[in-house]
């Protein structure tokens, strides 16, 4: 495999603009950060990155925003926190990036930082427009991407800044995912589990198709297992699928057939009539025509549990349910303290990825341990997937 350009302490930064892409997409409600985790892991680079005396512009997305500056996806939360957290001067940017805004930031001082409004603000990111990444790559003279969580992306700030910049690198956090992953995935031993949750099944189809073979078990949770269930005649009352699953489905089983994977997916639920309500528990077709399943059920849960048991290793992307009520963060919690306990007292091997499954565990307070926890979620899974992610591609 050809080297990444991974960055390093001998790169001269002094008194140099340094642009980092870091990840700070973290759920954020009425302006009050849900899940620091992303924001926290990269405090250390950053305060490295100021000590180096490096002018320090950081950049990020937040979520999808459709139609330019929507306030309710702006960054601003995120720099009132790094605020509180690093003591050096941080200035907010808003403006849009055009050939002026270079220098237009002329006023930063090496040791402190500029931080950018949400980079999905202008369309030209999502478009990775070429004169956009122009603009962006000219604000610095040297480029880190440490979003290894958007290395999936082919967008302006992960993909095209780094033909306009001449040194671009991995920053740390974005070595160390695929350090690790690459080290799992070189060191698994069978039987391999894995488990893929989360709504959308047409988002991980390409990863569910690629790990039959590579898997003795695929355990299907989550909102997207209600597109197999209800494929095999089950009822699912109310709850989500995506139209058009039923053919991803059959090629998924079709290929299962002539396979060594097994695959699992939920027989029995925690239901009820809305998202905020109490659980009710249902087995396979038990399920009524103005109920969602919001969980996977005990006996799926034991199930699933047992071939943990005999796993020795697993990957696990995706919650097991509407872990934001507590009625429904069962079957997520029960999966995460199982895999952590065998990861502790059994030496499985386990990787866990997902920015919704790393909030799930952290909005309960769960104390873990697993082999590697991965801050991605779509990256986490193309990679595994063996895909050239167009973000790592750049930096080789
Ligand atoms: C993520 O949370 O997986 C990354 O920030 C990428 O976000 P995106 O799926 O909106 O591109």
């Amino acid at each position: 495999m050809e080297k990444i350009r991974s960055f390093n302490d001998n790169i001269d930064i002094k008194n140099k603009r340094v642009i980092l892409r870091s990840d700070f997409n973290v759920p954020i409600i009425n302006e009050v950060i849900q899940d620091k985790t992303r924001i926290n892991l990269s405090i250390p680079f950053i305060q490295n990155l100021l000590k180096r005396q490096a002018k320090v512009l950081i950049i990020s997305h937040l979520g999808r925003p459709k139609s330019g500056k929507d306030l309710n996806f702006s960054l601003k939360p995120v720099y009132k926190y790094l605020k509180e957290k690093i003591e050096n001067k941080i200035y907010f940017f808003s403006e849009k990036i055009t050939n002026r805004t270079k220098d237009k930031l002329s006023f930063i001082n090496s040791g402190e930082i500029i931080f950018f409004e949400n980079i999905r603000f202008d369309e030209g990111e999502i478009k990775n427009d070429e004169n956009f990444a122009k603009n962006l790559s000219s604000l610095g003279d040297v480029y880190i991407n440490d979003a290894f969580s958007c290395a999936h992306r082919k967008q302006a700030s992960i993909h095209k800044i780094t033909k306009h910049t001449k040194n671009s690198f991995a920053g740390p956090l974005f070595m160390k995912e695929i350090h690790s992953i690459n080290m799992v995935l070189k060191n698994k031993k069978s039987p391999t589990t894995c488990i893929i949750g989360g709504s959308k099944i047409s988002t991980k189809l390409g990863v569910v198709t690629s790990l039959i073979n590579k898997v003795d078990n695929l355990i299907i949770i989550g909102a997207m297992a209600n597109n197999f269930i209800k494929f095999r005649g089950n009822k699912i009352g109310k709850s989500l699928v995506e139209s058009g699953s039923d053919k991803m489905i059959e090629e998924i089983y079709n290929k299962v057939d002539n396979s060594n994977c097994e695959i699992v997916t939920p027989f029995d639920f925690a239901v009820s009539n809305s998202t905020d309500g109490e659980a009710i528990f249902r087995d396979l077709n038990e399920v009524k025509d103005n109920e969602i399943i919001l969980d996977i059920g005990p006996q799926t849960i034991e199930r699933i549990s047992k071939i943990i048991d005999i796993s020795k290793t697993v990957l696990w992307n995706g919650p097991a349910g509407y872990f934001e009520n507590k009625n429904f963060s069962k079957g997520t919690i029960s999966l995460a303290k199982k895999i952590s306990d065998n990861t502790n007292e059994n030496s499985l091997i386990s990787i866990v990825g997902g920015g919704d499954t790393i909030s799930s565990i952290k909005n309960n307070r769960l104390s873990v341990k697993f082999t590697h926890l991965s801050t991605a979620g779509g990256a986490f899974l193309e990679y595994i997937e063996g895909k050239n992610l167009p973000g790592i591609e750049v930096l080789k």
